[in-house]
């Protein structure tokens, strides 16, 4: 009897436990992600058709949303631009399967990691950080300066994109390039067109271009490469929201955002490379990562990945070709290139030594998937390893105008690579020019 009695305050114990430790988690679990008293107008996902998305509220503008299961318990990452000095708490939003229903919409707080490169400007590249709740299967996702949103807001909601299990990837490209802004007037159309069939030669297989604005013939070219598939461009009318810099440093230049928006587009070029392309390439539109004892890329980097296991970051030298020295001989000065705007590379072949007393930038080749963080001549945040390579295994041909004037033509060295593939190269810029109709004709010439 007695001993039945203990056995029946021992189960009412347990059983009080159960009910209460399981009261517990429920009620954790939805302090966390709590169905919101939101509750959506007949559209009940407004979709983002724009790249650059003011967050409402905020002068914050966000610019897309990737799965990314590399940090724990964050597993969205909300690419954004954020005003430094106005920066409150917020919520992730999330969207639950697609549905419209009021248990289909759930809040997790959010985590704001601004990036360390900001230049004194006020708007900085922010990753605004969140964990899909539980039993969620989330497909959109927006953030919330309040958790309890009146009936009808009009929100503009992100897909989530990248939802795939990276272990299951099969890449599509090898090598992507990331140009990260086209702006002004920028028309120097012969240079583009040799610098990306130079690309091609080496192997690349997608340059994701960024487009505030650009000249007339360049508008023309890039629309012909991008039904091609070979260039993507990706609007980015980043004037329409803020007094974007032309400059760097916030101190000289002044305006509200480095270069551009320059750090974001980059970065957003590496999360939308990471399941689709083994390497990505950030150099600017003048630059080619050019190998030197390996006739493409690829034979480039299975060397490298060798030498160097373990390294996801790669970094390269940049050596400058001053436009104003011409090749003598004017062996490439091709008379069917006359009525094209731009500079022809191939007529310039005199290189500066780098001036390596001061700070010497280098570009960069990644493995997306091993960087979480990019600026431009560095990454700010990777796992694995970084190697700076030899200046003769890889370097940057970089043909453009020179800020040090000083150096007269003795100093400099000749350095004919790009000759190497002249065989190739014109006949391929000359079909580009001719689909566009910028190559003159016999007859014109
Ligand atoms: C985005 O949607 C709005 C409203 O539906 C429309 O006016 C606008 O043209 C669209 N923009 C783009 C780039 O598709
Ligand atoms: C409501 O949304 C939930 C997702 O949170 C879904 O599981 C459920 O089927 C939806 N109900 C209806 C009636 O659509
Ligand atoms: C914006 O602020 C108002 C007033 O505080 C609030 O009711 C609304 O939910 C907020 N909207 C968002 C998207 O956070
Ligand atoms: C939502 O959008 C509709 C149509 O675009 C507009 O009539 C309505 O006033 C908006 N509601 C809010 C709360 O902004
Ligand atoms: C990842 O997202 C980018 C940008 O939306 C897309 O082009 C790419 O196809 C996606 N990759 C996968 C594997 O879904
Ligand atoms: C990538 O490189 C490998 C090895 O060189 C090659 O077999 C493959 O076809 C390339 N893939 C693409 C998409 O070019
Ligand atoms: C680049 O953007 C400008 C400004 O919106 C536009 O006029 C131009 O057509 C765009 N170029 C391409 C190739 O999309
Ligand atoms: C934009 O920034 C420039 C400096 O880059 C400054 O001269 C100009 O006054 C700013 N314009 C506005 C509207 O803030």
């Amino acid at each position: 009897m007695v001993k039945n009695f203990k056995g029946v305050v021992v189960f009412l114990l347990m059983a009080t436990f159960i009910v209460f430790f399981r009261q517990r988690t429920a009620r954790t679990y939805r302090s966390t992600s709590q169905p919101n008293g939101f509750l959506p107008p007949a559209a009940c996902l407004l979709v983002s058709n724009t790249t650059i998305t003011p967050l409402k509220n905020t002068s914050h503008l966000l610019v897309s949303a990737y799965m990314d299961q590399r940090v724990k318990g964050l597993d969205v990452r909300i690419i954004s631009i954020f005003r430094r000095d106005s920066i409150q708490p917020l919520q992730c939003l999330f969207n639950c399967g697609g549905h419209c229903n009021k248990t289909a919409f759930l809040t997790t707080p959010t985590t704001v990691l601004q990036h360390s490169d900001n230049f004194g400007f006020p708007f900085v590249t922010t990753d605004a950080m969140c964990s899909i709740p539980k039993n969620c299967h989330a497909t959109h996702v927006t953030l919330l300066t309040e958790p309890h949103t009146e009936r009808g807001s009009n929100l503009s909601w992100l897909p989530i994109r990248n939802k795939t299990n990276g272990s299951e990837m099969r890449f599509k490209f090898n090598f992507t390039v990331c140009i990260s802004n086209l702006f002004g007037d920028y028309n120097n159309v012969l240079q583009f067109a040799q610098t990306l069939e130079m690309y091609r030669l080496l192997g690349v297989d997608r340059v994701v271009i960024y487009n505030t604005s650009s000249g007339p013939e360049l508008s023309r070219l890039l629309q012909s490469y991008s039904q091609e598939g070979f260039v993507e461009i990706v609007s980015w009318p980043i004037n329409k929201y803020l007094n974007a810099s032309g400059g760097w440093l916030f101190s000289k230049f002044g305006g509200d955002l480095h270069y551009f928006g320059q750090l974001t587009t980059l970065n957003e070029c590496i999360y939308r490379s990471m399941e689709r392309s083994r390497y990505v390439l950030l150099n600017d539109i003048d630059e080619i990562i050019m190998p030197y004892q390996h006739n493409d890329l690829m034979s480039l980097m299975n060397t490298l990945q060798q030498q160097q296991p373990n390294t996801g970051v790669f970094l390269i030298e940049n050596h400058i070709f001053p436009k104003r020295h011409f090749e003598p001989s004017g062996m490439f000065h091709l008379p069917q290139w006359d009525g094209v705007p731009g500079v022809n590379i191939l007529e310039h072949i005199y290189k500066e030594d780098p001036d390596r007393s001061i700070y010497h930038p280098h570009k960069l080749i990644v493995q997306p998937r091993m960087v979480e963080q990019t600026s431009v001549h560095e990454v700010l945040k990777h796992f694995g390893r970084r190697y700076k390579v030899p200046l003769e295994v890889c370097r940057i041909i970089h043909v453009c105008k020179v800020p040090r004037e000083s150096l007269q033509l003795e100093q400099l060295h000749v350095d004919k690579r790009l000759w190497d593939f002249h065989e190739k190269l014109i006949p391929n810029v000359d079909r580009v020019l001719q689909r566009v109709g910028l190559l003159l004709s016999e007859r014109e010439r």
